[in-house]
């Protein structure tokens, strides 16, 4: 049972959501999509990347279980679970759940939503009821020492033959300290210069500038992140977890290096291309993997699984 600190973390979480996060500022457009890159050069790119989900799943089956569901918010997020007969969103934020339900409609209005209000780290499902499972950008809002319980309630619910797949980011990515070190520090350089040369710039050229240059993610919710060796520690001795790539680079980097003028698309194509072809590498010092959880027959010994490039 949770102790009253991780209780009062799930109760910042559930407000944070239901009276901002899931807030609509625009047309189908949530204030959490501030924490994505909408802009037309990044789109082809971040499409495919949450295409990249939809390999992992059966192309149907009964039940589909949404862990954290929020409100269903991208397109992409509807195609995961066309072909099964009922797809339960799970959420611990009523308000996520019932933009849920407008979004999938459930089965008065010809939809195949079903709605739970639940907790991913302790799940009111039997075990081995559902046929596709994933939790995307969900279990980093749980404290720590509550991971492991959620991948295991996960497992549990996972019928036999089936996958599941898990998306979060890691504390620090390799590949995005490499550049998004130097940001800061041309970011430093630009102030020091500007102090010694005086202002050359109108106040909203710079922060314009600013903005592209290193504009910090905005602030939201608790999150509690780690890296693959945690992962393959703490969880993949326990439960067979492998580790490929969903996303390699951070909002921060498509901001700040990716521009049509600058031939952003085909850098993203190429970057696509490349995390296709590397998956593990991509997913271990990228930003985002995509953790596949399988689980074979039922009565099958359980093997972790520990990809190494
Ligand atoms: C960042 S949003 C992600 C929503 C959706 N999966 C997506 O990718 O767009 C996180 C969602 O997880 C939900 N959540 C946070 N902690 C949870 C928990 N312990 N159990 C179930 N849902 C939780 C939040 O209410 C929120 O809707």
């Amino acid at each position: 049972m949770a102790n009253l600190a991780e209780a009062d973390v799930k109760q910042k979480v559930r407000n944070f959501y239901d009276q901002i996060g899931w807030r609509e500022v625009g047309e189908g457009v949530y204030q959490n999509a501030r924490y994505e890159d909408l802009r037309p050069v990044s789109r082809e790119y971040i499409h495919r990347c949450h295409m990249r989900v939809m390999q992992h799943f059966k192309p149907e089956g009964q039940y589909f279980l949404d862990a954290g569901s929020g409100p269903i918010q991208y397109p992409e997020y509807l195609e995961y679970s066309r072909g099964y007969r009922a797809r339960v969103c799970a959420d611990i934020s009523i308000v996520a759940l019932r933009e849920a339900r407008q979004r999938i409609g459930d089965r008065q209005t010809g939809g195949h939503g079903l709605f739970v209000v639940a907790d991913v780290a302790n799940l009111p499902f039997r075990p081995g009821v559902f046929d596709g499972l994933m939790a995307l950008h969900t279990i980093h809002h749980l404290p720590i020492e509550e991971h492991r319980a959620a991948y295991s309630e996960l497992y549990r619910v996972m019928g036999g033959n089936t996958s599941a797949v898990v998306v979060n980011g890691w504390d620090t990515s390799l590949l995005m300290v490499l550049f998004v070190s130097p940001l800061r520090w041309i970011r430093r350089t630009r102030k020091r210069a500007q102090r010694y040369f005086g202002k050359s710039t109108s106040r909203k050229a710079q922060d314009d500038e600013e903005e592209i240059i290193a504009r910090p993610e905005p602030k939201g919710t608790f999150v509690s992140k780690r890296n693959a060796v945690w992962l393959q520690r703490e969880i993949g001795s326990e439960i067979p977890l492998e580790i490929r790539v969903w996303r390699s680079v951070s909002v921060r980097f498509l901001r700040a290096y990716i521009h049509p003028w600058l031939g952003g698309r085909w850098i993203l194509r190429l970057l696509y291309w490349s995390e296709e072809r590397f998956p593990h590498f991509f997913g271990k010092y990228g930003q985002y993997p995509l953790i596949v959880i399988r689980k074979g027959r039922i009565g099958d010994r359980v093997k972790p699984v520990n990809v190494d490039d």
